[in-house]
């Protein structure tokens, strides 16, 4: 097993894997990082739902494009839950408030579900696995994938992971320095911050250009602008609301 130190400062992305399987002992492992998850009021507002069957990891690559959930050994798709605690609440004649149509009631099964990925992340990279997160298995396309992996109302994908044997080992990206991500005993003020943007900018458009690998003209801040114009013609609302969370209008 890895140190924590190398666990979490030698991690990045790994989105392509050997034809190896993660095995049932390696699993289990991870499962039980994912169920010692610290969460709100310790409700556990979350599920994870495994993918290992070939057939049905091609059809959440079609409906995602990210290659990943396809060639990795075993997808894991982290759900914010709230169906658990109300069939509960139900057979025990507990009345269950509206909580999933409030925005914190969403903030708290979305936290739930991701701090479980890291969780099982963290277990899977400390085993010298390969992982990397999905975003797309949210956003790509929320109605069919909830179909298709047959989610009850009050359940939601927050992100999938997917797990693997490393085929790869890319550099690891350069991350905004400390004083950018750490701001001491209140936030900082835009006049620091200016300066350093730009100096990570730089870093990262010199990265792009000269990291082993697909090498690419990306700055950081038009690229990450970039997502959010793409992100704006997701339509994560309607999902949700079509998962019984926020009211409806
Ligand atoms: C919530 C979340 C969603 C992500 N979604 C995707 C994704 O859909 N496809 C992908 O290839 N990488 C995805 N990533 C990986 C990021 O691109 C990656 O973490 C980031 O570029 C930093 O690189 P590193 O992980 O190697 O440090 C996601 C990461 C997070 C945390």
């Amino acid at each position: 097993m890895k140190t924590v130190e190398s666990t979490l400062l030698d991690r990045r992305s790994i989105r392509r894997y050997e034809y190896d399987p993660v095995t049932d002992e390696q699993m289990h492992f991870i499962h039980e990082a994912i169920r010692n998850t610290p969460t709100s009021y310790n409700g556990q507002q979350f599920s994870v739902i495994e993918i290992d069957n070939p057939a049905l990891k091609e059809q959440l690559y079609a409906l995602t494009n990210q290659k990943q959930i396809k060639t990795c050994s075993r997808f894991l798709l982290f759900c914010a839950d709230f169906h658990k605690i109300s069939i509960a609440a139900e057979d025990k004649n507990v009345s269950m408030p509206a909580f999933t149509h409030t925005l914190d009631g969403i903030i708290v099964g979305t936290v739930d579900a991701s701090l479980a990925m890291m969780s099982a992340l963290v277990a899977a990279e400390s085993l010298g696995l390969g992982t990397c997160c999905i975003g797309y298995a949210r956003t790509a396309a929320p109605d069919a994938i909830a179909e298709l992996l047959h989610l009850p109302p009050k359940v939601y994908a927050v992100c999938g992971l997917a797990i693997g044997v490393p085929r790869e080992m890319p550099d690891l990206k350069p991350k905004q320095p400390t004083e950018l991500m750490i701001h001491h005993n209140g936030y900082t003020a835009d006049d620091a911050l200016r300066p350093l943007l730009t100096d990570y900018d730089n870093t990262v458009t010199y990265y792009n250009a000269h990291r082993a690998g697909t090498k690419s003209t990306n700055d950081w801040v038009s690229h990450i602008v970039g997502y959010y114009d793409e992100a704006m013609s997701y339509t994560m609302l309607e999902a949700l609301r079509h998962r019984d969370f926020m009211p409806d209008r």
